[in-house]
């Protein structure tokens, strides 16, 4: 086992130390990834979008009927106190509820406490050499099951589609979903959400139970507006993603980094081809004012 980091995690109602934290074997978390989680984005140990973070973590949590078992001020209290504790300045605090603890039983029980649990761990960033040349990304079908909207601690799919770029030495996995007229459209990637650009627009998929909507895609939609970029959601064909002028993964970690090998093959057309972008480089550039201005 890899050793844990002697920080501070908060577990049902009591901070406590990360390597000496337990649930129940019966978690129905453990036994079912019957659970949603949050990763909250933290600079200079303040909060990036909180209020966005918590309105989807009580969406999740309503569509899988786990009654939300804090008022935002309490999580927000409870992220700035591991925030506080972590030695990092740049930060991630994750989130999860799960069912609670049960004897199995596939049918959710009824009166069950959540278990809620709380860590933070330091912010990794995309390197400057990434952001320089851009990543590689490998694509694959979209095996998932078709709620991913909801942000679920269930994730082996997820962990599988990951593995298949991890395999090839590349960053990402972009997935396609083959729809009712036999076109394969873009969804997301295994921990991302994934953005074209086309004639200068920023183009993203439609909001939908097959992915999961990410915090930064009103925030892009907000950045767009703020540095005069067209951006619209719609469904976007396999074959608009290859002949993309720009490829873009947007995540809490990843913020908007570009996307410049797809299978092996260059992105993008001229001298850009096989290198960042314009419209990645405005969108990163107001993404740094966003985290400035925005985080509480
Ligand atoms: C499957 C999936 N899609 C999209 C995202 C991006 O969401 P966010 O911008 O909230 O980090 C994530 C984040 O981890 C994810 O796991």
């Amino acid at each position: 086992m890899q050793s844990l980091p002697d920080t501070l995690c908060y577990l049902n109602g009591e901070y406590t130390r990360l390597d000496q934290a337990k649930v129940s074997v019966l978690d129905r978390g453990f036994i079912f990834g019957d659970g949603i989680y949050e990763v909250v984005p933290v600079y200079g140990r303040r909060l990036f979008r909180f209020e966005e973070h918590m309105a989807r973590l009580a969406r999740s949590l309503a569509k899988v009927r786990i009654p939300n078992p804090h008022a935002e001020a309490e999580w927000l209290e409870r992220a700035r106190r591991l925030s506080a504790a972590h030695s990092a300045e740049d930060q991630l605090v994750y989130i999860q509820v799960t069912r609670g603890v049960a004897l199995r039983d596939h049918a959710m029980p009824v009166d069950l406490e959540p278990t809620v649990f709380m860590m933070c761990s330091a912010m990794k960033p995309a390197t400057a050499e990434q952001r320089h040349h851009g990543v590689a990304c490998i694509t694959a079908r979209d095996f998932r099951w078709e709620r991913a909207d909801i942000k679920a601690t269930s994730l082996l799919p997820n962990v599988l589609a990951r593995q298949i770029s991890a395999d090839k030495g590349a960053t990402e996995t972009i997935l396609f979903r083959e729809a009712s007229n036999g076109i394969k459209y873009l969804s997301e990637a295994s921990a991302s959400n994934v953005w074209i650009v086309h004639e200068g627009a920023l183009l993203g998929p439609p909001k939908s139970e097959l992915l999961l909507e990410g915090i930064r895609v009103e925030l892009l939609r907000e950045l767009c507006e703020e540095v005069g970029i067209a951006y619209n959601l719609r469904p976007i064909p396999e074959a608009d993603v290859f002949t993309a002028d720009e490829v873009l993964l947007s995540s809490a970690t990843k913020e908007v980094l570009p996307v410049t090998s797809l299978d092996g093959e260059p992105v993008g057309h001229g001298a850009l081809r096989g290198k960042p972008g314009p419209v990645y480089a405005r969108l990163y550039e107001a993404y740094q004012r966003a985290k400035l201005a925005q985080s509480i």
